[in-house]
């Protein structure tokens, strides 16, 4: 785990939680991909014992792109189930419902009285999705980053563990809270990232980040034949063309991969450089390996899915435990403000 060289540390206004809160937003796309969990998952758990953790499922944000109510109440609660079985525990962590508690949309607001327009017309995501979905450029776009900035002064949270694509949302979300702090006094901390060891994981295309709009992901909570299907497509390196040419590791995606699933992979590194395995027997290694790591989880989520009402319950109550933390941190801004 890295917090964020780049980020200084930060005064601390007195109406601050004494142990460090940590805050992350996940969107609801229901199962999460190998990207979303090396790059971020493994830290939320990690984290939940050490800090005072809150983790959300960003369904306003989701609006901006899904517009099918009935698909985003069942990926919602997808990503709910992933979560849990992925290992963050209700009872160490608060799981909730970004919907839930919209207090986060008050403070969006007037987090936008705040924010220059041209620094979110500059934010690199809101350009990539322009490009992407011309025909659907809504306002909620542009505003997407100061939706994000909320989400984490809300609770006050001052680590933040993300992956790295998430870096430029971060740095705005410290700039909006800076120019708040400015206008109105101390009152919020500047979010720090904590990265993982696979901060940026790529598709299986070895190119481009992981991601479901992009189609190049590996699911690891599908059936087993979903990911075999999608890692013995991976690219490997492009280089290697007949199975007695050396590999070259360092640029090999599978070889990457193989770092996060035993501590062996120096040795299938070795094998690969004298030509000794091909690509195709390093994948199968990987398949096997990704298939078995999460065999735990991909029972738990089935399990926790067969049962909504409990789900629905675990999330009832993450929402309840951050209300009074959201209602504090609201009256304190309206104050300030001069809203009362
Ligand atoms: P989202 O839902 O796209 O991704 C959730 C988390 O997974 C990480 N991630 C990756 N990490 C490494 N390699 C990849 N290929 C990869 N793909 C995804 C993301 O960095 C993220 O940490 N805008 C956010 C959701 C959000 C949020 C927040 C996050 C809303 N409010 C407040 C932090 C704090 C998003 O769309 O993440």
């Amino acid at each position: 785990m890295t917090t964020d060289a780049t980020t200084k540390p930060t005064v601390r206004p007195s109406s601050l939680p004494v142990k460090p809160r940590i805050y992350s937003g996940i969107q609801p796309t229901g199962r999460p991909h190998l990207g979303n969990d090396l790059g971020a998952i493994r830290n939320y758990v990690a984290l939940q014992d050490r800090y005072e953790a809150i983790y959300c499922i960003v369904d306003y944000h989701a609006l901006t792109h899904v517009h099918d109510p009935e698909v985003l109440r069942r990926q919602t609660l997808e990503m709910a189930a992933a979560l849990i079985a992925l290992g963050l525990d209700p009872k160490r962590c608060t799981v909730f419902v970004q919907s839930d508690r919209p207090e986060v949309t008050e403070l969006c607001w007037l987090f936008n009285t705040v924010t220059p327009v041209g620094w979110l017309q500059r934010t690199p995501t809101y350009k990539e999705k322009r490009a992407n979905q011309p025909e659907d450029v809504n306002h909620g776009l542009l505003t997407y980053p100061v939706l994000q900035a909320a989400d984490i002064a809300l609770p006050k949270a001052s680590l933040v563990p993300i992956g790295k694509d998430q870096a430029p949302h971060l740095e705005l979300s410290r700039e909006i809270v800076r120019a708040f702090n400015a206008r109105y006094g101390e009152t919020f901390p500047e979010p720090q990232a904590v990265y993982t060891e696979a901060p940026v994981v790529l598709g299986t295309d070895g190119q481009r980040k992981m991601s479901k709009s992009i189609g190049n992901t590996i699911e690891i909570l599908a059936e087993p034949d979903v990911i075999r299907k999608q890692v013995m497509s991976m690219v490997t390196d492009t280089q290697r063309i007949l199975r007695t040419d050396p590999g070259r590791p360092q640029v090999c995606n599978v070889c990457q991969l193989h770092r996060h699933f035993g501590k062996d992979y120096e040795e299938i590194w070795d094998g690969e450089r004298a030509a000794r395995t091909g690509c195709v027997d390093t994948k199968k290694l990987l398949v096997e390996r990704i298939i078995a790591h999460y065999a735990p989880a991909r029972a738990m989520y089935s399990e926790l899915l067969a049962d909504p009402a409990h789900l629905r319950a675990i999330l009832n109550e993450g929402a309840e435990r951050i209300r009074p933390i959201a209602e504090a941190t609201m009256t304190e801004v309206r104050e300030r403000m001069g809203l009362r």
